[in-house]
């Protein structure tokens, strides 16, 4: 709560930080975090998932750390899973943590050191269509005390195309993991798909990560991975972050927002990135 408090004191303009021509959260990453990262020993039996903002982030991490909690018994992490946020004295705690570990990241792929490639640990990547993506950061951004507030959805929309937010374009994003779609240790999920059948998501996330679940634990973890179950348990402990982590969990919201043009002009660029691509069938809206 004092956080929350803290953030929404830090003024408008000095909310977000750039590094290397991205924006960031000011508040949650710092020049220090990211070059510790840098230096950071990932293990092999990680289980990592990367995400462009708002396709799904948390409810993945959940999934990930219910599926280790139902085959290894160990209990998620306090230390906050994203990697680029919080102080860099977080990597000497991670490197305490027994495996598997559950770790995540928004950081675009080449932002994404070497090293974790080199450990060959497998990576999950969750995208979601770039129309609800945009709604639900949008409406991140003005719930947020961390972002700053934006006056209008039009004006979101124009920072959104041109990648002008927090972790860059969506579109820089896409394009990169569809070079990457077929490598060894790469597992593309889309939120639709998840949200479309929960427990086949499910099933295939686990077997990906070699820590398959019977029958039974499959069905246990999909049902603590609804949206209704994951909010029921965050406003028991944190009604303020459910509100603005799980605010309606739907595919098609993008109809409440668009306009005609915006909806063509997206469509536009969907199109020049990533029509007749492995990615853009995936993504297809
Ligand atoms: P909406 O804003 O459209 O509701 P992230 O975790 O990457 O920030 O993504 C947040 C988005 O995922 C939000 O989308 C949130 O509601 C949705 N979400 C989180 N958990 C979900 C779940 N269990 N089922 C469906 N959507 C979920």
């Amino acid at each position: 709560k004092k956080f929350m408090e803290d953030c929404a004191e830090v003024p408008q303009d000095k909310k977000l930080i750039d590094f290397n021509r991205v924006l960031y959260p000011s508040v949650l990453c710092s020049e220090e975090t990211f070059k510790a990262l840098e230096s950071f020993e990932a293990r092999e039996d990680d289980l990592m998932l990367v995400s462009y903002p708002k396709c799904g982030t948390n409810w993945s991490v959940n999934l990930l750390n219910d599926i280790v909690k139902a085959v290894c018994n160990k209990d998620p992490s306090p230390i906050i899973p994203i990697l680029e946020f919080g102080a860099p004295d977080k990597f000497e705690k991670l490197n305490q943590e027994p495996s598997p570990r559950v770790l995540a990241t928004h950081l675009h792929y080449d932002n994404i050191p070497q090293r974790f490639f080199d450990k060959k640990l497998k990576m999950m990547v969750v995208f979601r269509n770039p129309k609800d993506t945009a709604v639900s950061y949008f409406h991140f951004y003005n719930n947020n005390p961390v972002l700053p507030k934006y006056s209008s959805w039009d004006t979101f929309f124009e920072d959104f195309m041109s990648g002008n937010v927090c972790w860059g374009s969506y579109f820089d994003h896409a394009l990169a993991w569809n070079k990457h779609i077929d490598d060894e240790g790469v597992l593309i999920m889309t939120f639709e798909e998840m949200k479309e059948d929960l427990k086949a998501a499910v099933k295939k996330i686990s077997k990906f990560f070699g820590l398959s679940l019977n029958e039974e634990q499959t069905q246990e973890v999909a049902g603590k991975g609804t949206f209704t179950a994951m909010k029921e348990k965050m406003t028991e402990t944190r009604k303020d972050f459910a509100k603005i982590f799980l605010r309606k969990g739907e595919v098609g919201d993008w109809k409440n927002h668009f306009s005609e043009a915006q909806s063509q002009e997206i469509d536009a660029k969907f199109e020049a990135c990533l029509a007749g691509t492995k990615l853009g069938e995936m993504l297809k809206y």
